[in-house]
């Protein structure tokens, strides 16, 4: 089986990679389509084996996604059976400040691949999406049949990407699958999302940006609990439907930075004193603009239908991640 990953060199898509092959070792190809923004990071692929890269079972291709005439190519010469979409810009503070590069590489970028899978007849276009398209819920939880309310310009690009997915579904019959996705945390992650950022400053004795009253809400799932879902969604999904994916371990942020100082007060062995020192780091700033406040989802669909459900421990995995960073800042 060929897979065409996009977005692989970031966070979700290199912790995927990774995961596919331990799973599958030489039976599949996987080729990486990156346009290598700031986000991306080639290392995070090094340990790939010099075996598997000699059989060309992973090939990786430096490209944008919006790129028509270079995505057509890599369409015809791969033959991919299994689209995944993960290339995106992800971080919700760069889209309200320049929301244009959102549009380009989320929405169209994202036609670009669904015009080519037409083309080529895959038999899987999966999008990797996100629960923020349902906006904030201050009860209860967004199940795939909540309304899509996105209320930031990356949250409006990721709904906009799904309806196009859906629409191609509709029209063309593209066998398309979405996942939308809580908070992923793990190894692999630009240091400007929250859990990596606070680990690096805390490890580097620096000031804790805390937007607003720091109560707002997120679910956290590990990345590895993440790629095993989208396989069982590629490999066993209903062509044309939606997945909720989520850990069911809902934080507010400011427990969730206590939570973090203990973990590495412990991890690197340091005295009550210390944890007292990491505290004052804590600085509270002006709240994001249109900052949701809680996001929660119910994942009964992929739990009842794909026999999924999260498996690492928080405790464990943020310890682990805490580690990688740790080993990652020497
Ligand atoms: N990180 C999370 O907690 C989370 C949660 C839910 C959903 N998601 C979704 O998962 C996907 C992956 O997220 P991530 O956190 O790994 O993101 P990331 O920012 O770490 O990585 C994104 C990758 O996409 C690549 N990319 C960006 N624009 C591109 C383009 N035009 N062409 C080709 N490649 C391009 C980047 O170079 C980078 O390697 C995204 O679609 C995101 O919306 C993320």
């Amino acid at each position: 089986m060929i897979y065409l990953v996009t977005g692989g060199a970031g966070f979700i898509g290199a912790n995927f990679i990774h995961y596919m092959f331990n799973k599958f070792h030489d039976e599949i190809q996987i080729i990486n389509v990156d346009k290598l923004t700031y986000a991306a990071n080639l290392p995070n692929l090094e340990s790939i084996s010099s075996a598997l890269i000699e059989k060309s079972c992973y090939i990786f291709e430096q490209i944008d996604i919006c790129d028509s005439e270079n995505i057509e190519r890599i369409f015809r010469t791969y033959k991919p059976d299994y689209v995944i979409n993960f290339a995106a810009e992800t971080h919700v503070d760069r889209s309200i400040i320049s929301p244009q590069v959102f549009l380009k590489t989320n929405v169209l970028g994202t036609q670009v691949l669904l015009d080519a899978s037409l083309k080529y007849g895959v038999r899987r276009f999966h999008q990797i999406s996100t629960d923020e398209v349902y906006g904030s819920i201050e009860e209860g939880y967004f199940t795939e049949q909540t309304p899509l309310n996105p209320r930031s310009p990356y949250s409006a690009s990721k709904a906009s990407a799904d309806l196009l997915c859906q629409a191609y579904y509709s029209t063309y019959q593209l066998p398309i699958t979405i996942s939308r996705c809580s908070n992923n945390y793990g190894p692999y992650q630009y240091v400007e999302k929250l859990i990596p950022l606070v680990i690096t400053r805390l490890l580097r004795k620096e000031s804790i940006p805390v937007y607003g009253d720091g109560l707002n809400v997120r679910d956290w799932l590990h990345v590895r609990d993440h790629c095993d879902a989208i396989e069982k969604i590629i490999h066993r999904g209903k062509d044309g439907e939606v997945y909720n994916i989520g850990g069911n371990n809902e934080w507010k942020n400011i427990d969730l930075i206590y939570f973090l100082i203990k973990k590495i007060k412990s991890v690197l062995a340091k005295s009550t004193q210390e944890e007292y020192i990491y505290n004052k780091l804590i600085t509270y700033v002006e709240d994001r603009k249109g900052h949701d406040r809680r996001y929660a989802i119910d994942v009964s669909k992929i739990k009842e239908e794909l026999h999924w459900e999260a498996k690492v421990f928080f405790e464990e995995g943020i310890q682990e991640t805490v580690t990688w960073y740790l080993q990652k800042e020497k």
